[in-house]
């Protein structure tokens, strides 16, 4: 499936074709055709500049953009100012979609300047009817807009754009296919994101996620395995796997009548089985994957995480909260106790590791105990980083009907004691790493001095040491000399 596809050899006067990917190489070809007569007018190649909001789903799915206009011809820019803008979206907090439009003011002054510019908003916001509808009827100067079960049809979107001169939209509610093998154009040649799973289908009473991705559905373990060896091929050294709960990769559901059956399935392949597979590919040296459901994380995960070496040692394990009655309330499936079992097992098995988290606060119904709940996890469990956020009304959610919403100015101060605490926690476990010697992967020259380069640990720890850009994409022993709070100044082992 990943052979290179010569886009010269598609004959765009003949009929289209019905299967995919096939179908939309044909519409890339024709994309090529329109760039030469854009060329040929402007005197340029078409610049497109893609923002990307919320996770690494939706950075990957960019990539895939980027990939699909890269191949037609166009241009890469940072700069608005483009002849293609597209802004993929998120909406799992409020403020996400607030950016949206603010964003979205400014667009329409840069298109009032350049008429031909197209506008194109895809990604999760764009899954909210709601959202669409405004779109439609309020912000007429959008042209393409899809959301995050048709991403590899931009070329055919464009297409219908160019033959209509209209408003385009495309949302579909579940994708009919998963289609593979298109291009991608990767940040970094060294390192990169490959999704196993698409979709959710835990439905956390707060989270908007399944119903804008739509239901969990795993990628074939061949197509996978295929993906990484034809990476590693390209020199990619390092990838993360990608999922909404990596935990269940390979489950089995039938989703024919409407409900979530899941088909016990025995010669399935689990997601420690998968990890052990992608370590037996040459060439690739370090995995991460994201992210962990503690509901299903197997004591086999454990295992072989501490036994295969090429497995980074850390974990993201979003806890949410550490009130076992409001994580009930959030449909998580876990307690507490459950939960910090789990990481006495995960540290006395791979003792180093580094142990991430999400926490919210405010959900309804958090009293000033549940709250206190959460204090002592973090104290219990020492997080080597936590990302905290105030709960956000979902619309859609069960969490955003139910009763005792709490007062912004309490959840503010929780917030506030939260934040605090977690950082300053995060600043002292990052200390123990203080004089050890790790590999560093080396992904930049460092952005404020460029005698020194940028890398991290397998740890995920962020460490600046002398260097050039030569070493950008190499492995190398770094000495970890001086912790800075949040990073490492280190010294490269000669
Ligand atoms: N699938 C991942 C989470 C993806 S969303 C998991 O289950 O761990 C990333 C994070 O956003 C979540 O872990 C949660 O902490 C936060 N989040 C999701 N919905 C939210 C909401 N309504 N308000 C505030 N934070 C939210
Ligand atoms: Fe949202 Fe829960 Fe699914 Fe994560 S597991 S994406 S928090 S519903
Ligand atoms: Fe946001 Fe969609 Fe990711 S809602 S967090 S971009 S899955």
């Amino acid at each position: 499936m990943y052979n290179e596809i010569n886009l010269d050899k598609i004959d765009i006067n003949s009929t289209l074709p019905t299967e995919e990917p096939f179908r939309q190489y044909y519409f890339i070809a024709k994309g090529r055709e329109w760039v030469k007569t854009f060329q040929q007018k402007n005197g340029h190649l078409p610049k497109f500049c893609i923002t990307t909001f919320g996770c690494q789903m939706n950075a990957h799915d960019s990539e895939k953009l980027k990939g699909i206009l890269g191949m037609m011809g166009c241009e890469e820019t940072e700069d608005e100012a483009a002849d293609i803008v597209i802004y993929n979206t998120c909406t799992v907090r409020e403020n996400a979609n607030q950016k949206l439009y603010g964003h979205l003011g400014h667009l329409k002054n840069l298109k009032a300047k350049n008429p031909d510019m197209i506008v194109c908003l895809c990604g999760c916001m764009m899954q909210e009817p709601h959202v669409t509808e405004l779109i439609r009827e309020k912000y007429k100067y959008v042209d393409i807009v899809f959301g995050t079960h048709n991403i590899y049809k931009l070329a055919e979107l464009m297409h219908i754009y160019f033959a209509t001169s209209k408003q385009t939209i495309e949302i579909l509610e579940q994708s009919a296919e998963t289609v593979e093998a298109l291009p991608q154009k990767r940040k970094y040649n060294f390192k990169s994101g490959v999704n196993i799973m698409y979709g959710c289908n835990n439905f956390c009473t707060y989270c908007i996620v399944p119903y804008v991705r739509g239901r969990e559905r795993s990628r074939r373990p061949e197509d996978i395995m295929d993906e990484i060896r034809m990476l590693a091929k390209s020199g990619v050294k390092e990838v993360m796997l990608l999922g909404q709960n990596v935990n269940s990769y390979g489950k089995i559901y039938d989703y024919s009548d409407g409900k979530i059956v899941h088909i016990p399935h025995e010669e399935r392949t689990t997601f420690p089985e998968l990890l052990k597979m992608v370590c037996g590919v040459p060439g690739i040296e370090r995995i991460r994957f994201m992210t962990s459901h503690p509901k299903d994380l197997s004591d086999e995960l454990i295992h072989v995480m501490a036994s295969e070496d090429k497995i980074c040692k850390h974990i993201h394990l979003p806890v949410q909260a550490g009130s076992s009655r409001i994580l009930e309330k959030m449909n998580r499936r876990y307690t507490k106790e459950h939960y910090l079992g789990l990481v006495d097992k995960i540290r006395s098995t791979i003792p180093d590791i580094s142990i991430t988290t999400d926490i919210m606060v405010g959900f309804p119904g958090e009293t000033e105990e549940d709250f206190e709940e959460t204090m002592d996890l973090v104290e219990r469990v020492r997080y080597d980083q936590a990302f905290t956020f105030i709960y956000s009304k979902r619309t859609g959610t069960p969490a955003a009907s139910m009763e005792n919403q709490i007062d912004a100015d309490v959840v503010k101060r929780r917030f506030g004691r939260l934040l605090e605490r977690v950082n300053i926690i995060a600043g002292e476990q990052l200390k123990r790493y203080e004089g050890k010697i790790k590999d560093v992967l080396v992904e930049d020259v460092n952005a404020q001095d460029d005698t020194f380069v940028t890398g991290r640990t397998g740890e995920n720890v962020t460490v600046h040491f002398k260097g050039s850009k030569e070493l950008i994409g190499q492995t190398v022993a770094v000495n970890l000399k001086e912790c800075k709070g949040f990073y490492f100044i280190g010294e490269q082992l000669q």
